[in-house]
């Protein structure tokens, strides 16, 4: 399975299916832990991201950690991808032709964790993931499933940034999410109360 991921990280990093791979310093493939249950799934990578090659490293994803202590995770114990792999200009929103060049990787990258539970942040990644038309202000910490696997959507940590009045409904979701990970995912310690 190590095979598996370095081969599948190493054709990763020579893609340039979409004109998002002309303008990146670094393409963002993922990181955490490879044979974790639960898998993260963001937007893309924004300027941080870029400059280090790792997901959720700007002020956003020391939200994310600090969001996942809440629950008694770390990234040791959950695996981070995004939508897209490399930056779209000016942290815009990926658009549908460059979610769909990059979707493959995605694919791949579960098919080979094949986690448990799917943790969406955001509007975007629950569109891809979740459904087309999936509203993050309604729908956010909802439960779905698709091929046996547990899949639901929190606001994106930037939101929670921007708008701090979002964060006591994702304290809500958070700890939802907590529940059902100590339901159905034996393998992941959980620390917190
Ligand atoms: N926002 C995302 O959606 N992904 C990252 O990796 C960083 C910020």
């Amino acid at each position: 399975m190590a095979d598996a991921w370095e081969q599948l990280e190493k054709e990763c990093g020579g893609c340039h299916n979409c004109q998002l791979g002309e303008r990146r310093q670094h393409l963002v493939f993922g990181d955490g832990n490879r044979t974790a249950e639960i898998m993260l799934i963001g937007e893309g990578p924004g300027q941080r991201e870029d400059e280090q090659g790792l997901p959720f490293v700007g002020p956003a994803g020391q939200l994310l950690n600090d969001m996942m202590e809440l629950i008694g995770l770390d990234r040791s114990k959950v695996y981070i991808a995004n939508i897209v792999k490399c930056r779209p200009p000016g942290n815009r929103d990926p658009m549908n032709t460059e979610r769909d060049a990059c979707l493959p990787w995605l694919r791949r990258q579960t098919a080979l964790l094949r986690p448990k539970m799917i943790v969406c942040l955001g509007r975007i990644a629950a569109q891809v993931v979740i459904k087309p038309d999936f509203r993050i202000t309604r729908e956010h910490g909802q439960w779905f499933q698709k091929a046996g696997v547990w899949l639901t959507a929190i606001y994106h940590p930037s939101a929670l940034l921007r708008d701090v009045y979002k964060r006591p409904e994702t304290f809500v979701d958070l700890k939802e999410i907590q529940r059902k990970a100590r339901e159905i995912c034996a393998r992941t310690e959980i620390s917190a109360p």
